[in-house]
């Protein structure tokens, strides 16, 4: 099923028109990417939900412009056919709009990132999208849950349960359609809801935890793959236990550097037995020290 050709915003419209579905994902780093770009993924976001899933932070708040930039480096280094969308982290576009444009411009400029995405639909957003459009930096919305205005929310809710915030939501999503934006991330809203949504606009959502009739999918990787295992959202199926693959392998190893199992002959280097000798001769004054008279006493 995989894709493998190389993805801009007018392929992803024309999944849309067509019925395609839009494969996303995110990645963090340059390995990822790579196994992410070859799978035939058609959307990589470099999501700010590294702040996170890479760097432990509770919550994506504190994530810098700087740590994405070094992230989105490394994601883009490994992509040749993915469209690469870089989050805007909290407050780096919020203020006001040059900071937007300023920061916007750094992800293309500095980390070769093909598009942005931001969350909400304030006015300010939405200038600030028909903006970064006309400068020619597309850019992807992202409404229903937000995690950046997590506090405002009052936590991890699903968002647009009541007809009217639905109908908000609805409107949102147009309004960032008007304003330019390429595609809308519609993450924790309701299958039915996000259903209408899709089918009420031009362009393509990407739904998370918004049923299986947005016109595309994204989750977070190292959700997908059970790496990251601090919790599991209702939304996430794991195609993979990564994170007990991997204790299991870091137990292993440590068991064979104990038992000296590890490195074998084929795992290390020879030296020629001439040099061999004339080392051992070198060596011969020099006495052997006894490790076990090496410990010293515990404060
Ligand atoms: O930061 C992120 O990973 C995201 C996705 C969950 C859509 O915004």
């Amino acid at each position: 099923m995989a894709k493998n050709k190389v993805v801009s915003v007018l392929t992803l419209q024309k999944y849309k028109s067509e019925g395609t579905k839009i494969v996303a994902l995110t990645a963090y780093d340059y390995a990822t990417a790579q196994i992410l770009d070859r799978a035939g993924v058609d959307v990589i976001l470099v999501g700010d939900s590294l702040a996170m899933v890479a760097l432990g932070h509770r919550t994506t708040h504190s994530v810098t412009v700087d740590q994405m930039l070094h992230h989105a480096r490394a994601v883009t280094r490994g992509v040749q056919n993915s469209l690469v969308v870089a989050d805007l982290p909290f407050m780096s576009y919020q203020v006001e709009m040059t900071q937007a444009i300023t920061n916007a411009g750094r992800f293309v400029k500095e980390a070769q990132a093909h598009a942005v995405k931001l969350e909400g639909a304030t006015d300010l957003t939405l200038d600030i999208v028909e903006r970064l459009v006309g400068l020619g930096i597309p850019v992807m919305g992202h409404l229903g849950f937000t995690p950046q205005a997590i506090h405002g929310l009052g936590g991890n809710r699903v968002q647009g349960r009541t007809a009217k915030e639905a109908f908000k939501l609805l409107r949102d999503a147009q309004a960032l359609e008007r304003a330019g934006a390429f595609s809308v991330v519609l993450e924790m809203v309701p299958h039915v809801v996000a259903k209408l949504i899709t089918q009420r606009i031009g362009i393509p959502t990407i739904g998370i935890g918004a049923g299986n009739e947005c016109d595309g999918q994204i989750l977070v990787t190292d959700d997908l793959l059970g790496k990251y295992t601090d919790f599991k959202p209702k939304f996430v199926r794991r195609y993979a236990n990564l994170a007990h693959t991997c204790h299991e392998a870091v137990v292993n190893y440590a068991r064979d550097v104990m038992s000296q199992d590890f490195p074998n002959d084929s795992e290390s280097f020879e030296m020629q037995e001439e040099e061999e000798t004339l080392l051992r001769s070198l060596l011969a004054d020099q006495p052997v020290v006894d490790a076990s008279k090496l410990a010293r006493e515990p404060l």
